[in-house]
């Protein structure tokens, strides 16, 4: 029995040097760690780049309700794009759009919520134009005359934004098949 008690310390060494001390230490409180530091959080407060930036990929050119007709969508609706898609569609768009893209998600006014004004994204019309006009609007819709929803350009980047336009046809197929858009 005492020698039990006398290894009882040593033991609980053991065990503590066993675990990770990356799960732990911000467990404890009065360690200070990166954790616990001044840092924007991601939306808190959108910080424009340093006046005089440029981009090193080049300037990318912005659709307009003029020009978007004319962005020609270079991904493939491949499985591994629309599984993208409706990641993004799933991050950004339901909140508002909702999960069959029938402007019904929970923040909408059309499900209860606070926010006016979202349409449809699986009627005929919708459904009929271009997949540059969609991509126009995730990037900036005010630009395509959509002036209540948020620019979502500087969130959805890249190929994610054309991912997003197919995700978009996907549920506009279902709701024809569903029988009738609305
Ligand atoms: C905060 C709510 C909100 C979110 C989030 C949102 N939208 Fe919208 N969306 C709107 C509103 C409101 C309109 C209508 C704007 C107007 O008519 O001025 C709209 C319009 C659109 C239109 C044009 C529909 C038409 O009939 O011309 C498309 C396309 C669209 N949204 C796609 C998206 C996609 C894709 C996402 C995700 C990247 C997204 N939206 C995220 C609120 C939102």
């Amino acid at each position: 029995m005492r020698r039990l008690r006398a290894a009882l310390p040593v033991l609980a060494a053991v065990a503590a040097i066993a675990c990770n001390p990356d799960d732990v230490v911000h467990r404890v409180g009065w360690f200070s760690t990166m954790r616990v530091q001044r840092s924007i959080k991601p939306y808190a407060r959108p910080i424009p780049p340093v006046p005089g930036t440029v981009p090193v990929t080049g300037m990318e050119s912005v659709p307009t309700l003029q020009t978007g007709d004319r962005f020609l969508n270079p991904r493939t609706r491949t499985s591994e794009s629309i599984n993208r898609g409706r990641f993004v569609y799933e991050t950004y768009c339901i909140v508002c759009h909702g999960a069959t893209g029938r402007g019904d998600g929970p923040i909408s006014s059309t499900a209860g919520g606070l926010y006016f004004g979202v349409r449809s994204l699986v009627n005929d019309t919708i459904a009929a134009r271009t997949d540059g006009y969609i991509y126009g609007t995730v990037v900036n819709a005010p630009l395509m005359g959509r002036g209540l929803m948020p620019i979502y350009g500087d969130k959805v980047r890249g190929t994610d934004r054309w991912d997003v336009v197919n995700y978009v046809r996907t549920l506009q197929a279902a709701a024809k098949a569903a029988g009738g858009r609305r």
